[in-house]
């Protein structure tokens, strides 16, 4: 696990390309990374590309998470919870006491990703995912540490 470096870019893209309806492109990755506010993490195999990604948006004492996906081929081996674990103790060094997100509620994993480290449900969108990319309720979710 480290800090997501300018190298990684084209990777990152292709992961989240893979993993949403609408990725993100390097140009906007690119953006998005170079805002103070905001604190990346990925996961990789030794010296290797990244696996994964996870992205915060921080304004102290608060972490929104914009984004986090693994590669499809290296999901459902605990790496999501190895990444977003590692991403939320860097994100308490810096003084971050509470993390919050939005979740598709049909999400299956991901849901259980977050409930398995305490996020609780503190909001529900109805319907915000309806349409062509998704179908469902938006879950809010937050965790205190
Ligand atoms: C969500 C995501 C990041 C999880 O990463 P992962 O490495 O596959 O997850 P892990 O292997 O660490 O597993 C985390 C939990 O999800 C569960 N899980 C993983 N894959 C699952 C699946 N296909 N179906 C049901 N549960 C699953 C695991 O059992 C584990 O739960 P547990 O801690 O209670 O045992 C990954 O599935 C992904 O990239 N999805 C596409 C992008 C996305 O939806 N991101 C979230 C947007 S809010």
């Amino acid at each position: 696990m480290r800090e997501a470096v300018a190298a990684d870019l084209p990777c990152l893209a292709r992961i989240h390309a893979a993993s949403f309806h609408r990725g993100w492109g390097v140009d906007e990755l690119e953006r998005l990374l170079s805002g103070q506010a905001a604190r990346a993490h990925v996961v990789a195999r030794g010296t290797g590309e990244p696996l994964g990604l996870v992205v915060s948006h921080l304004v102290v004492p608060e972490a929104e998470i914009l984004t986090i996906a693994i590669a499809p081929a290296a999901r459902g081996k605990g790496m999501g919870r190895l990444l977003l674990t590692h991403h939320l103790q860097r994100l308490a060094g810096l003084g971050v006491t509470a993390s919050h997100l939005e979740v598709e509620a049909g999400n299956g994993p991901a849901v259980k990703l977050y409930r398995g480290l305490g996020y609780g449900e503190v909001g529900r969108r109805k319907g915000y995912y309806a349409g062509p990319g998704g179908s469902g309720d938006a879950l809010v979710m937050r965790l205190d540490f």
